[in-house]
């Protein structure tokens, strides 16, 4: 849940893209013309009121104690890894190495009961 919420506020890859194949029309709302790149932000989706609730800038792994579904109102928003069969070969990796890493930094810390967080870096919208 940890490693979730790190990935969800600072997500490592700052874009994706997707190349539009052919027209595509989007709920009679928006039309992307055929050979259009798209540029997806991962950030401002995870760290959008709408999609995470009133507390998503802060730090809350709890968020994730249900999987994705119970974090997010649109699971499909949460994409540290991307999305689609271009999604990241090496997410499997990475989530192993990330728990090995934290079990040995933790290893070497102590804790008191009532931890006080804050966040840095923060985000800063250009
Ligand atoms: C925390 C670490 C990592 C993050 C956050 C990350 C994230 C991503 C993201 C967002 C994409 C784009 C997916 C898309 O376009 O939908 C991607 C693609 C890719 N990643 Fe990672 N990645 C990480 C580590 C790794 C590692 C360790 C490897 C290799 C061992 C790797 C190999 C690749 C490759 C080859 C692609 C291109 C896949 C394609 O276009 O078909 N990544 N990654």
């Amino acid at each position: 849940m940890v490693i979730q919420e790190i990935l969800r506020l600072y997500p490592g890859v700052g874009f994706t893209v997707r190349e539009a194949l052919e027209d595509v029309q989007i709920r009679n709302k928006v039309c992307v013309p055929k050979g259009v790149n798209t540029w997806i932000w991962p950030i401002a989706l995870h760290r959008d009121p709408e999609l995470w609730g009133p507390d998503a800038h802060n730090f809350n792994p709890e968020r994730f104690s249900n999987g994705v579904p119970g974090a997010c109102r649109i699971s499909l928003a949460y994409i540290p890894f991307g999305l689609s069969p271009r999604t990241c070969p090496g997410m499997n990796l990475v989530m192993m190495d990330l728990k090995v890493m934290f079990s040995l930094i933790l290893a070497n810390f102590s804790f008191p009961s009532r931890l006080i967080i804050i966040m840095f870096p923060s985000l800063m919208y250009f």
